[in-house]
């Protein structure tokens, strides 16, 4: 073992098995060297598992869009360790190539991306990039398309500029789906869409991580979005991780949540409102029809 190798082998933390993603007292500074350096990240430790579906939320500025573009290496670590499914990004020179493609990175607006002639080549345009050949990719893109819900014959000649709002969101989706990726990382995929197309993405989103198994990192503001779909939520505060737990436990502590300028989502509050006249459902229960279903089962059951 050389000397580097030794000091690096003291340095390097252990990557849990089942992490896709894991990060250990990452900081980021802008402007590092000047006087408007801004200290932007701060000790972010962060696991997420393969497979999880993980909500990231805070106030503007706390550091969500610059953690989330350390993870396909658009942002390069500063200090601390970063390692995503198995990629030390901390290393000074990480093999981004299979990264990239592993790592599906839904940007906030992803539509103001969209710039070919035409939908076929727009979603085919990262699959040519890395080498996949014309009939493949069209035929990827066209699953891709069809995942996201839109009719490949009809759309695949159209200017992405001719589309709906909702329709280029979606096929700018399907430029990332269309790669495979087993992480998807989206930084607030929802924002500007009307309450139909939140749920559909939302219903994509959840179907692709429950169905498929893909790892998803979200970004959001929407509380009650982040509520019925997360498994676990990290609330980011002045760059530092201030939460990291299940949703409901999380919004049980409404004081934190609401002095964070976060808003409790409506059925966490009411659930909170149960509880404390003594009704405690499962943790489980968030959406309106479950918790429904749990108040009903409660009343049939006899008091034992
Ligand atoms: N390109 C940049 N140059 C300088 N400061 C930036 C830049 N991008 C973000 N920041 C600052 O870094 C902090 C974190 O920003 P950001 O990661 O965009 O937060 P969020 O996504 O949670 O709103 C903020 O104070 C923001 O003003
Ligand atoms: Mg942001």
């Amino acid at each position: 073992m050389s000397r580097a190798d030794k000091v690096k082998a003291v340095v390097t933390p252990d990557v849990p098995q089942n992490a896709a993603i894991f990060a250990q007292d990452l900081n980021f500074v802008y402007n590092a060297k000047s006087n408007f350096a801004k200290q932007a990240l701060s000790h972010i430790d962060l696991t997420v598992n393969k497979g999880e579906f993980v909500a990231i939320v805070g106030h503007t500025g706390s550091g969500k869009t610059t953690f989330v573009q350390h993870l396909n290496a658009l942002i390069r670590v500063q200090s601390g360790y970063l390692n995503v499914l198995g990629a030390d990004l901390s290393a000074r020179k990480p093999d981004l190539k299979a990264l990239r493609r592993q790592v599906g990175m839904v940007f906030q607006y992803p539509e103001y991306q969209l710039f070919a002639d035409t939908v076929l080549e727009d979603v085919c345009f990262g699959l040519k990039n890395f080498g996949v050949d014309k009939d493949q990719r069209e035929q990827m893109a066209q699953d891709a398309l069809q995942l996201v819900g839109l009719d490949f014959d009809q759309i695949k000649s159209k200017s992405p500029f001719d589309l709906s709002g909702g329709e280029k969101r979606r096929v700018a989706l399907a430029g990332v789906l269309a790669m495979k990726p087993q992480i998807l990382v989206m930084d607030e995929p929802t924002a500007g869409l009307d309450p139909q197309g939140k749920a559909e993405v939302l219903s994509l989103v959840r179907s692709l991580n429950q169905q498929q198994g893909v790892t998803v990192l979200m970004v959001s503001h929407d509380m009650n979005e982040v509520y019925e779909n997360a498994d676990r939520v990290v609330v980011f505060r002045n760059g530092e991780v201030a939460f990291d737990m299940p949703p409901r436990q999380l919004f049980r502590n409404e004081a934190e949540i609401e002095a964070m300028n976060l808003e409790v989502p409506a059925m966490a509050a009411f659930c909170n409102e149960l509880e404390r006249h003594g009704v405690v459902l499962p943790d489980s229960c968030r959406t309106v029809d479950e918790v429904f279903a749990a108040v009903k089962a409660l009343r049939e059951v006899p008091n034992a």
